[in-house]
């Protein structure tokens, strides 16, 4: 992972997975670089939101993905996947308006990342370490007679 990415995401928040947590880090890092923009301009651009939007469906996929590969049941994660899209959809297209309250609307989409990746997340990696990965079963020696 890279390091200065990895800066972002607070050690509290990592899962132990590789992949996921550079994910979580630079989603927490487009964060950052929303709130310097802001800083200037005092707005969201929407293509901006959009952006981070895209960003959050990707990381969602990936997640699901692995989920996928080790056989869990990821029905409910999903549904929270949904609800934060729809959530975080909704406060950044606030920010895009004159005179919103764009550093509350992104400590709002900061919270949901936080929380999420503290309880569900970490629940999807706990419930991956139980289980063998097909990397694993490769590497198994071939059973003898
Ligand atoms: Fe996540
Ligand atoms: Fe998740």
């Amino acid at each position: 992972m890279n390091e200065d990415t990895l800066r972002f995401l607070p050690v509290s928040l990592h899962i132990g997975i590789e992949e996921i947590d550079a994910q979580h880090a630079e989603l927490f890092g487009h964060l950052v670089r929303l709130k310097r923009l802001c800083l200037n301009i005092n707005r969201l651009p929407a293509n901006e939101a959009d952006a981070l939007i895209a960003r959050l469906r990707k990381h969602f996929a990936t997640e699901a993905h692995y989920a996928a590969e080790a056989g869990l049941d990821f029905a409910a994660h999903t549904i929270r996947h949904q609800t934060m899209l729809e959530q975080v959809s909704k406060a950044l297209k606030g920010a895009s308006a004159a005179n919103a309250d764009v550093f509350g609307v992104l400590r709002y989409v900061e919270y949901w990342f936080e929380r999420h990746i503290a309880h569900e997340d970490q629940e999807l990696a706990d419930k991956l370490a139980l289980r063998p990965t097909s990397h694993s079963f490769t590497e198994a020696p071939p059973a003898t007679s």
